[in-house]
């Protein structure tokens, strides 16, 4: 891997590449040709500047990466996945090419919705965190998407305004928090709380906004991570639910047949929302 993104350095700068510390922490140096192929054995899980080979960047530009993230969002109606991830790593495409101008960005696509319209993961966290995994393996990234994650458990969106250059409604919307990171419970939980329509242009609004939020989250995120290195750690801890079900519910515990740290408790709580609704009911 290090010598994968020396290889990357060289191909974008066009410059040679010296002691690997200098190339590792990003300073700039020569030397060039075709992007490395890293892979296993036999010409397998070959892949062009070997895995999680691409190098992030800071990004300044908060509030303009949210205004793409929004604009991205309807564009084409490419959705909240698209949004996100663009913001993102366009905003390295700008100042440093290719790799990032490569991505065929509208791959993003399939998370609106909840990937494909089955409300699953929220399109703009999938988006956010497929980002973060152009630049960190799984040990890095998934403190990321933890605190991503707790994050948007606990938040009450919308909460970024584009003001006039709203695409779908003008104005203020109304806030929930869905205490969950999955599209049907975050868009149901609002519609419901809010007696807007789940297929209302407000609703898409909403979700177009959100997306902004998660990028600007996300960006914070990023920043830091790459200011910290190796070592960063979110700040949010686990969901109290994920922690007092786990004690028994998780690895090696002694009902061991849970897994993810989703919030437990808009499923598992009892709550009117969840009783059965197959009988005795309007
Ligand atoms: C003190 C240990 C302990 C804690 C804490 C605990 N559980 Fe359990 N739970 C169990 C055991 C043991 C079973 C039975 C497992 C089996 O039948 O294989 C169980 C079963 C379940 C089941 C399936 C059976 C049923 O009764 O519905 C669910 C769902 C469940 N737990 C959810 C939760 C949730 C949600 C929490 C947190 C609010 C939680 N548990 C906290 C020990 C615990
Ligand atoms: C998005 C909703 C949702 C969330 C969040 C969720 N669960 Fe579940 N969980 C379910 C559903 C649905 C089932 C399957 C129930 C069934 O078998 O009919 C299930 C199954 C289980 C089971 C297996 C036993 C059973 O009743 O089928 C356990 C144990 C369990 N969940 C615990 C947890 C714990 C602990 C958490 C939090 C870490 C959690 N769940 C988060 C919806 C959820």
């Amino acid at each position: 891997m290090d010598f994968s993104r020396r290889a990357m350095l060289g191909a974008m700068g066009g410059l040679a590449v010296g002691g690997s510390i200098a190339a590792m922490s990003g300073n700039v140096i020569a030397a060039p040709a075709a992007p490395e192929m890293t892979g296993g054995k036999d010409g397998l899980f070959d892949q062009q500047y070997g895995l999680f080979g691409w190098k992030a960047h800071k990004i300044d530009d908060v509030a303009g990466a949210m205004d793409v993230a929004y604009k991205g969002y309807w564009y084409k109606g490419l959705g909240c996945g698209y949004g996100a991830f663009y913001a993102i790593v366009n905003d390295m495409a700008k100042k440093y090419g290719a790799p990032y101008n490569t991505f065929p960005y509208s791959i993003m696509e399939m998370f609106k919705g909840g990937f494909g319209d089955w409300g699953t993961i929220c399109g703009a966290l999938a988006g956010a965190g497929a980002a973060f995994s152009l630049f960190y393996g799984r040990n890095e990234s998934k403190p990321m998407v933890n605190e991503l994650f707790r994050w948007y458990e606990k938040t009450a969106f919308p909460i970024y305004n584009p003001g006039e250059a709203a695409q779908g409604f003008k104005g203020d919307l109304p806030t929930s928090v869905s205490n969950s990171v999955l599209c049907h419970i975050s868009v149901s939980r609002w519609s419901y709380e809010t007696k807007i329509a789940a297929n209302s242009k407000q609703r898409s609004e909403r979700c177009g906004r959100i997306t902004a939020d998660v990028v600007k989250k996300a960006i914070e995120i990023l920043n830091a991570k790459i200011d910290a290195g190796k070592d960063w750690k979110g700040a949010l801890g686990k969901q109290e639910s994920v922690t007092q079900c786990g004690a028994c519910h998780s690895k090696g515990k002694m009902a061991d047949n849970v897994k993810g740290n989703m919030d437990c408790t808009p499923c598992h709580s009892g709550s009117d929302h969840v009783q059965n609704k197959f009988v005795n009911h309007p």
